[in-house]
């Protein structure tokens, strides 16, 4: 399943739209319609255990999402640019040299995490230290990680931030009242775990799983070359069907109505959302990678209150990168012999993008 959950997906939406999974101890949800009613549906809350920023109550959560936000999107995206472009242009230009590389290793690991590092406004040459946080353990909607290094690495920038606070993402949170009070060290070191982990992992993966797409389409990846305008459109097709998170867990807080049945209340629902991307009611010919489908939807972000705050981040971040290493490697295709292999159930993409450069 792990391997391959696609035939599974199938039949699922064929025949069992909605399913108890004993093993998984969950009701799986595989159609686009219902996956992405579920998603927006309020009475389906992120399931216990968890601190993470999606467990906040409600309205420390919609607090939480209000000051983040902003640094996420508009002018604050884009100041950060700039320094995206200039970090993907160095990561790019350390392989021109290599006859061989895999992009995973040197490339999806680095250029998140970079990027999610500048949002905070933590100093870049930190990267190579917090990197590793963003892809162990801080699972993207998994919780506030036991990190006692994260902690002990983030006292300083926070007492740092409280004294004399600047216009980054980590003074706001450091100056930020809610309930009139200000955050605690532990809420905003949580925030910051989400943040790296969303950044690094999620962002990461998705850029692996493009990569990959393109490479296994040579075709369509000499068309992004020439026309570097199609870079959003293959990101957002490769999100569709390869999403970097496949399933969204969910707690029915009351019973819900889906094609396949009743979910009942207090029942564990597992979104998959990796079988509503090839959902083919939705998505003519789904398994096929084609960067001018119209409309490849945007069930990989979620849906409703929860959904991702980072997309415009990550799409950045994307689209920085490809263009430095189309930019740097004229030549581009797998190395010889190598085939990735997609790994993971609940976030998932290509552990290795081995790659022939010249
Ligand atoms: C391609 C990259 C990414 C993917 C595929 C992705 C996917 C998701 C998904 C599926 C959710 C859950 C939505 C739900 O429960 O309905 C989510 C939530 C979230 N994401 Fe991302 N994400 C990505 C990048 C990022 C980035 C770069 C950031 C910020 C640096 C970020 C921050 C968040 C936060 C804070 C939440 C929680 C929102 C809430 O609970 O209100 N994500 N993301």
């Amino acid at each position: 399943m792990a391997r391959d959950p696609y035939p599974l997906y199938r039949r699922l939406r064929d025949t069992h739209p909605l399913l108890h999974d004993e093993v998984f101890g969950a009701w799986l949800l595989s159609r686009y319609v219902d996956v992405r009613a579920a998603l927006a549906d309020p009475r389906l809350v992120a399931p216990p255990p968890g601190r993470s920023f999606a467990h906040l109550e409600e309205a420390t959560h919609d607090a939480h999402r209000a000051l983040v936000s902003p640094a996420l999107q508009g002018r604050a995206l884009a100041a950060l640019k700039a320094g995206v472009d200039r970090t993907a242009y160095v990561l790019a230009r350390r392989l021109i040299r290599l006859q061989e590389a895999d992009l995973v290793e040197e490339f999806c690991h680095w250029l998140p995490a970079a990027a999610v590092v500048a949002a905070l406004g933590l100093p870049p040459a930190d990267t190579v230290r917090i990197a590793p946080w963003c892809r162990t353990g801080l699972t993207h909607l998994g919780g506030v990680p036991a990190d006692l290094d994260l902690d002990a690495f983030l006292r300083p920038h926070l007492a740092r931030r409280r004294a004399h606070p600047g216009g980054d993402l980590l003074s706001v949170l450091c100056t930020a009242r809610t309930d009139g009070r200000p955050l605690s060290d532990e809420a905003v070191t949580g925030l910051v775990a989400t943040l790296l982990g969303a950044g690094g992992e999620a962002t990461g993966r998705a850029l692996a799983a493009l990569l990959a797409n393109l490479l296994d389409h040579p075709a369509q990846l000499a068309l992004v070359r020439a026309r570097p305008g199609l870079a959003d459109a293959a990101w957002a097709e490769s999100l569709r069907r390869d999403p970097a998170v496949h399933i969204v867990l969910r707690r029915a807080l009351a019973p819900v109505e889906t094609s396949g049945g009743t979910i009942p209340a207090g029942a564990t629902v597992a979104c998959l959302v990796g079988s509503a991307g090839r959902d083919a009611t939705r998505f003519a010919d789904p398994d096929r990678y084609d960067v001018f489908r119209a409309a490849p939807g945007q069930l990989a972000f979620g849906a409703g209150r929860h959904r991702c705050l980072g997309v415009q981040l990550a799409r950045l971040t994307a689209g920085s990168g490809l263009r430095a290493l189309l930019e740097a490697l004229p030549v581009l295709r797998w190395a010889p012999g190598f085939r990735p292999a997609p790994e993971g159930l609940l976030t998932r993409s290509p552990a290795a993008v081995r790659v022939r450069l010249r």
